[in-house]
């Protein structure tokens, strides 16, 4: 079988999306570790603005999913195809629309009572399931050489970053 490769745009938009969905998840559970802890609390002591932390990788997440969604929708759409991908891309789409819609104070404030807010918190449990499973489905549709070949830096001659807008041309031209 040949190794699997992924065009190299792919690579760059999963690679930089699948970092700032762990800063994210990671920053938002310390969000509300701190903040809500209706359901449990983890006895940490690290002290920090989470909530600014939080919005700021929001912030360079939104822009990032818009473009990884747009890719995925076209020039990725035969990958989409695959359930676990596709709920992967809603969830990180539910978390993103509903932080957006979220107001920075309401935590600072104890405002817990938003519906967006339940909306939010919903998305980021969305997200843990829908990240596993699909991490779980590409080992087992691909093992490690699929998992792999999205954290390869190998670049064929045509698909340099070169070559990106002709495949872009070329995808909405078929
Ligand atoms: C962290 C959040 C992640 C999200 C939101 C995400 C989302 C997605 C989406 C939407 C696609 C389809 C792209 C397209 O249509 O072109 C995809 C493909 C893929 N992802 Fe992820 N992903 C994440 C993490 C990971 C991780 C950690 C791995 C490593 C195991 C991984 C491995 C892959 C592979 C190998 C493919 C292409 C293979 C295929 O299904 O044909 N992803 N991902």
């Amino acid at each position: 079988m040949p190794r699997p490769y992924q065009p190299s745009l792919l690579r760059l938009l999963h690679g930089a999306t699948a970092v700032l969905v762990v800063g994210a998840w990671l920053s938002g559970f310390l969000v509300y570790n701190r903040f809500d802890g209706r359901w449990g609390r983890l006895p940490l002591a690290l002290s920090g603005d989470w909530i600014d932390l939080h919005g700021t990788v929001a912030v360079m997440l939104w822009p990032l999913v818009l473009m990884f969604a747009l890719y995925a929708a076209t020039l990725g759409r035969a990958r989409l195809r695959q359930p676990a991908n596709l709920i992967a891309l809603l969830a990180l789409a539910l978390a993103v629309g509903s932080g957006k819609l979220m107001q920075e104070d309401w935590l600072r404030d104890g405002e817990l009572g938003h519906g967006v807010y339940a909306v939010h918190l919903v998305a980021w449990l969305m997200l843990a399931g829908a990240v596993l499973s699909h991490v779980g489905s590409v080992l087992a549709r691909g093992g490690r050489p699929l998992a792999a070949s999205m954290a390869s830096l190998e670049v064929r001659p045509r698909d340099q970053p070169r070559d990106w807008w002709g495949q872009i041309r070329r995808h909405f031209s078929r």
